[in-house]
């Protein structure tokens, strides 16, 4: 591409009026830009998102277009996905997206969500990764490659700092600058540094004073000037506020959710400002040459060249088709949601079930009949089919066993009022959902429970598969805390004492507080919403047909106020000074006082104790680790790498995976520090009986800090720990060596 890219760039840009660059830089449809049909030159298509690609509306309303042609595969949410650890299946997982995007005739598809996990009650934590920069990088990066296979644009949002859903718009971030280099901006470095994303999203919120859409700081300063980011940045949907702001700003496409098209910042009000010379033509220029980049990148354009050098637009040539609603697809989906089982407690190897043994079966809750594809806001999609856990395990069982399914407690019926959220989403603001709502038992729950109570004292095998949905887990709203909804709680203890070896599965895209019951449950499987095959995974795994290797990608605090943003910060944000309020145009303020103290990087440091720890997950097979150690070779950068080997053995019966996690820490760790950090982490899947060695690599960087006076990352050199093992607090051997 190159020279020649940038030759058409420059040719094209040079053909183009200001009304007709000014029509391609905002949003001409909900979820398409401006054509210019003069030149031949299309819209560019787009489309959320993250677990497959969202039904059609009409082009200026919110309307579904309520067609029967839009139909896809569910994708594993983020989340899920990034309790495999498998670099892998990310890929091909992105792939899939990717492929589906474009046989829907998508140019972006407006995914993954890259965001830190920093509060548990965060509404769109089941769209992000992780609490980890290091987890998210390492799994966003083969995820955006396959989706960009495609001949289509990923686009990483929501650049960023946007780590909570209350006044997700109106909420101004202030953060120290290591914070933000060492947790906040990592995934994003490594979408652009190192998978060369084609596009990415700003955020809702503001960051030091200015919205992210048009915040020069993050955009100009970090994307463009340091990152050298030449792709094309697109404002979350209403996410501008000023005009000359955002001209000025390095954002180059403006969309919104209202259908005023030629109102929107970067629209008429930009074509004034131009004209009045408030505004530089070149700013606009500048714009256009990163969309046409991205055009030509996935080949929704090329320009053809005539011996007279007059160049002619051709429009998907040599383009892929993309498909979606393949079997090829299904299964990858298939084999993402088996991995992202989390087995978080199995006493008395309760689980697996045994298939041939099972001749009755009690099923309790209402996630058990639950499907969660067309909720949860922006990433809601139209499933072509979703296996609930019921379905998967009545597909699985057969005939020869008896299911009975008991709801146990009440999900209350949401009116509807026809609107789509989304239309005004702009309004949105101060509503967060409160966890315990369902604290209030009403007659009808009451059956419910009494219902599940009495038929599970008559069972031998009990499933309970409860946990949140999409009424909890939402964009636009934080739950008020992490506890069960609708009761289930108290439910669940009742039913584990009428029969204490009923299974647990809690399925949810973010942390739940289970401290009231865990301690009486044997078994407790964890699962996010991990999209049209879930049930048929979830089923797999209770019967030992998948023996789980998934792990937790996120701690999981007993209590929200055990967490580091409300001990050493404010959130959700406090109201603005007087100052503030005449500096900015936000309705809170926050300063995330806990720094680099997010996840388990505050939970270990302040000793405070967790239900369950980062990385944590367990195996119906027992693995064995060997000798751990390491030593400096020159690499071929002229620098060292620090090489560690460690042994694995599958000493169970059972095949399965494990992954296996390296931390980083000193030897004596300084106050400012972590105790330890993850710097790699393989998943290795093994034979009974069979051994094999893991290997870790440790450049240089992975020493380094990000030193704000120096305003880059400096490797510090001193005393160190390497620690190996099969969670953050599961650690089988360490390494004591100096950098
Ligand atoms: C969300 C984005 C989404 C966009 C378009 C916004 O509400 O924050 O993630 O891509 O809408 O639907």
């Amino acid at each position: 591409m190159g020279d020649e890219t940038e030759k058409k760039i420059t040719y094209l840009l040079q053909q183009l009026t200001l009304r007709e660059k000014i029509n391609m830089i905002h949003g001409g449809g909900l979820f398409r830009t401006g054509e210019v049909e003069r030149l031949l030159l299309p819209p560019l298509k787009m489309s959320d998102g993250p677990m497959g690609v969202r039904h059609e509306f009409e082009n200026a309303s919110w309307t579904p277009a309520c067609d029967t042609d839009d139909y896809v595969s569910y994708c594993p949410s983020n989340s899920s996905l990034a309790m495999t650890w498998n670099r892998t299946l990310c890929e091909k997982a992105g792939t899939v997206l990717g492929e589906e995007a474009r046989g829907r005739g998508k140019d972006v598809i407006l995914a993954p969500g890259i965001n830190i996990k920093r509060v548990p009650v965060c509404g769109r934590n089941f769209e992000y990764f992780s609490e980890d920069p290091y987890l998210i990088s390492e799994l966003c990066v083969p995820f955006i490659k396959g989706v960009e296979q495609a001949d289509v644009a990923a686009c990483v949002k929501h650049f960023a700092l946007n780590n909570q859903e209350y006044e997700r718009r109106w909420v101004n971030i202030e953060v120290s600058k290591r914070a933000l280099y060492e947790i906040y901006l990592p995934g994003f470095f490594a979408a652009v540094n190192k998978a060369h994303v084609r596009s990415v999203m700003g955020a809702y919120n503001l960051y030091e004073g200015e919205h992210c859409c048009q915040n020069q700081t993050l955009l100009d300063g970090i994307v463009r000037k340091e990152w050298k980011y030449d792709g094309m940045i697109v404002s979350d949907w209403g996410g501008v506020h000023d005009t000359v702001k955002a001209a000025q700003s390095a954002l180059d496409v403006e969309m919104s959710v209202k259908a005023n098209f030629d109102e929107y910042f970067m629209a008429n009000p930009l074509y004034d400002a131009v004209q009045d010379g408030q505004v530089d033509e070149a700013e606009i220029d500048k714009k256009i040459r990163n969309i046409l980049r991205l055009m030509l990148r996935v080949r929704l354009i090329d320009v053809e060249f005539n011996e007279n050098g007059q160049g002619t637009v051709v429009v998907n040539k040599d383009r892929k088709a993309g498909s979606f609603n393949t079997a090829k697809h299904r299964e990858i989906i298939l084999d993402a949601a088996r991995e992202s089982v989390v087995l978080l407690k199995n006493d008395s190897n309760r689980l697996p079930l045994v298939l041939e043994r099972t001749k009755k079966l009690l099923v309790i809750g209402d996630n058990a009949m639950k499907v969660h594809a067309a909720g949860g806001g922006s990433a809601e999609i139209k499933a072509l089919y979703e296996i609930s856990p019921l379905l998967g395990l009545k597909c699985l069982l057969g005939g020869n066993c008896e299911i009975t399914f008991a709801r146990g407690y009440e999900v209350p019926k949401k009116e509807k009022d026809g609107q789509n959220w989304q239309e005004n989403s702009l309004n949105d603001g101060k509503e967060r959902k409160d966890g315990a709502s369902g604290s209030k038992v009403c007659a009808r729950a009451e059956k419910l429970r009494s219902e599940a109570l009495e038929l599970a004292a008559q069972f031998d095998d009990v499933i309970f598969i409860g946990g949140l949905n999409h009424e909890e887990d939402l964009e636009g709203r934080d739950r008020e805390n992490m506890s069960l909804p609708y009761g289930q709680d108290e439910l669940i203890r009742q039913l584990l004492s009428v029969n204490p070896n009923m299974v647990v599965v809690m399925i949810a895209g973010s942390p739940v507080d289970m401290t009231s019951w865990e301690p009486l449950a044997k078994a407790v499987l964890f699962m996010g919403y991990a999209g049209m095959e879930c049930g048929t995974a979830l089923a797999q795994t209770i019967f030992g047909i998948v023996n789980p290797s998934g792990k937790l990608a996120e701690t999981f605090p007993k209590t929200l106020s055990d967490c580091g943003a409300l001990n050493l910060s404010d959130f959700p944000g406090r109201a603005l000074d007087e100052q503030e309020k005449k500096r900015m145009n936000a309705h809170l303020t926050q300063t995330y006082g806990d720094g680099i103290f997010v996840g388990y990087r505050y939970y270990e440091k302040y000793h405070v104790p967790v239900q369950y720890c980062f990385g944590h997950g367990l195996s119906y097979t027992t693995f064995e680790y060997g000798n751990f150690c390491g030593e400096w070779v020159k690499n071929e950068n002229g620098g060292r790498t620090f090489t560690a080997c460690i042994d694995i053995k599958n000493t169970g019966q059972y095949a399965g995976a494990q992954v296996v996690q390296f931390y980083l820490g000193e030897e004596c760790p300084k106050a400012e520090n972590a105790v330890k950090e993850l710097k790699g982490f393989e998943k290795v899947f093994l034979e009974p009986g069979v051994e094999k060695k893991v290997k870790v690599c440790l450049e240089e960087a992975a020493f380094a800090r990000y030193d704000e006076e120096k305003g880059s990352f400096e490797a510090e050199e001193g005393a160190y720990i390497l620690y190996a093992g099969s969670s953050l607090n599961d650690i089988h051997g360490n390494i004591h060596f100096s950098f």
